[in-house]
């Protein structure tokens, strides 16, 4: 998968790309991250990617020319099976989306900043909006990152274990089980005897109970679901 991130902010994903799984699979050729700076492709002598709204009103917008120009340059290398913006006021991002976009090809991902961007561009050259919550941050950055994550994550091969994003919260519309590791007693705190049992089938059914349940008990909005 091939994922290109428009951005102001480039130096913002080096944390979140740098380490851990999204590194591994970029490593492994398996993701293909690509950060554009938006001022690189501004039109006037100062780099300006922002101005003033039109009617007045607090808050500079994101100009549609830079924007435009960065889309439609990476449109004529190749096609792009979505234009992503993120915003708060996108389609909330949960598992069967990033499932959904994580099987696509490539992909472009726009940061939004200031108090938006020009509406044309939403109009004419995004495809879908994501929001990864209802609260405000102050830019697409950690929106965009977090969206990386969850669909990279997913990519045949790049988690050690096949199985583990399959088993993941939320895959089958239950919260995960909890887990325990050594020492089987910590100050008389104890791991339920059922894992220690070694009784595969009744492990399994336990996990499940136990999905069930905090599911009910936490998010009982995803068994209405
Ligand atoms: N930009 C600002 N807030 C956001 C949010 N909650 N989700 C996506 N992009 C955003």
């Amino acid at each position: 998968m091939r994922i290109d991130i428009i951005t102001l902010f480039p130096e913002m994903f080096d944390g979140p790309f740098s380490h851990s799984i999204v590194k591994r699979a970029q490593e492994k050729n398996m993701a293909e991250i690509h950060l554009h700076q938006l001022r690189d492709h501004a039109t006037d002598k100062h780099r300006r990617v922002d101005d003033y709204p039109f009617s007045g009103g607090a808050g500079m917008v994101m100009m549609i020319e830079p924007v435009a120009r960065c889309i439609e340059s990476l449109q004529k290398q190749r096609q792009y099976d979505e234009v992503i913006y993120t915003s708060p006021d996108g389609e909330l991002l949960d598992q069967p989306m990033a499932n959904r976009l994580s099987v696509l090809s490539n992909i472009i991902i726009l940061c939004g900043h200031y108090k938006g961007i020009d509406e044309r561009i939403r109009e004419h050259l995004i495809t879908k909006e994501i929001s990864i919550g209802n609260y405000v941050l102050s830019g697409g950055e950690l929106a965009a990152a977090v969206i990386v994550d969850s669909l990279v994550r997913l990519l045949p091969g790049v988690l050690g274990d096949e199985t583990s994003a399959l088993s993941d919260s939320f895959q089958d519309g239950l919260v995960s089980p909890p887990v325990y590791t050594r020492p089987r007693e910590f100050r008389g705190w104890k791991v339920p005897d059922i894992l220690l049992s070694g009784n595969e089938k009744l492990i399994r059914e336990w996990k499940n109970e136990q999905s069930v349940r905090r599911t009910k008990q936490r998010r009982p909005g995803l068994l209405d679901e």
